[in-house]
């Protein structure tokens, strides 16, 4: 029986890729901070789910837990949040702090850690990026910024991993309809309901059929990056400011 390890099981993307993985006969270590969701899951998934509470800010944590798994076959770098859609110059320093430590100074910890238990099954990483890594939006860029690392990050980690069998995907979605933009604007349901009116947005559901597919390819094959967005959604071109 193979093993995933999930980060952000308790909503969204990461959630769906535990009911997928545990559903198609994989164990499926899961985390989140919220115990209470990850014990239904828990109550849901059975035995073949193991919830552990994680907050990805606690770098000690993070690195005590990665140390004490058993042979993990993929590794999934899914927690993951954006701060509000305000400039940088009207935006709150603290919550871009902690949304740095999460998308990239706790990814980076916990795959440091993992990387010895990864290598030896030979196994796989899948990291969430976006399309935020690429095009730029008003509002975005500290997010922008943590999406384009993780997209950097998985590219130079296949060097470093080049002759050991570890394969390395960098998956990078538009809009998904998930907790993300409740999140993104404070718990503000109608907001989130808002962006994705009419929009047909994709689902997590859509993603989680997509990482399985990239963690069942064959070993030798290795998806290095996929960009997916919905249909209705494209690009806004440049914006222009002119002067009075
Ligand atoms: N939705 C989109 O449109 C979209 C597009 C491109 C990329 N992504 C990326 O996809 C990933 C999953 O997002 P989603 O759309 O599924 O969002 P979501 O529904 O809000 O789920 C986010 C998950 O991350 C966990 N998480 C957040 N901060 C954490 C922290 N400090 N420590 C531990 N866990 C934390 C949450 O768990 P707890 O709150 O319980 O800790 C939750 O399980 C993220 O990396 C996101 O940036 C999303």
């Amino acid at each position: 029986m193979k093993t995933a390890f999930i980060t952000g099981v308790t909503a969204g993307i990461g959630e769906a890729c535990a009911r997928l993985f545990v559903g198609d006969g994989w164990r499926v270590i899961g985390t989140g901070r919220r115990t209470e969701r990850l014990q239904k899951l828990h109550d849901e998934l059975g035995a073949n789910f193991t919830p552990i509470e994680l907050d990805m800010r606690d770098r000690a944590r993070v690195v005590e837990t990665a140390q004490d798994l058993p042979a993990i076959d993929l590794l999934i770098n899914n927690a993951g949040y954006a701060t509000a859609a305000v400039p940088l110059h009207e935006a709150e320093l603290d919550p871009i702090i902690g949304m740095i430590e999460t998308n990239v100074i706790g990814l980076v910890a916990l795959t440091r850690t993992l990387l010895p238990n990864l290598i030896g099954t030979k196994g796989a990483i899948i990291d969430l990026s976006s399309v935020a890594a690429t095009y730029p939006y008003r509002g975005g860029c500290n997010y922008a910024g943590t999406k384009a690392y993780v997209h950097q990050f998985t590219l130079g980690l296949r060097c470093d991993l080049q002759g050991t069998g570890v394969r390395v995907t960098s998956i990078e979605p538009g809009m998904v309809e998930t907790e993300f933009t409740v999140v993104r604007n404070g718990g503000d349901q109608a907001a989130s309901d808002a962006f994705y009116g009419g929009v047909d947005p994709m689902t997590a559901q859509d993603i989680a059929n997509t990482i399985h597919w990239v963690a069942t390819l064959p070993p030798h094959l290795n998806i290095n990056v996929l960009e997916l967005m919905p249909v209705n959604q494209s690009w806004g071109g440049f914006a222009i400011h002119r002067r009075e």
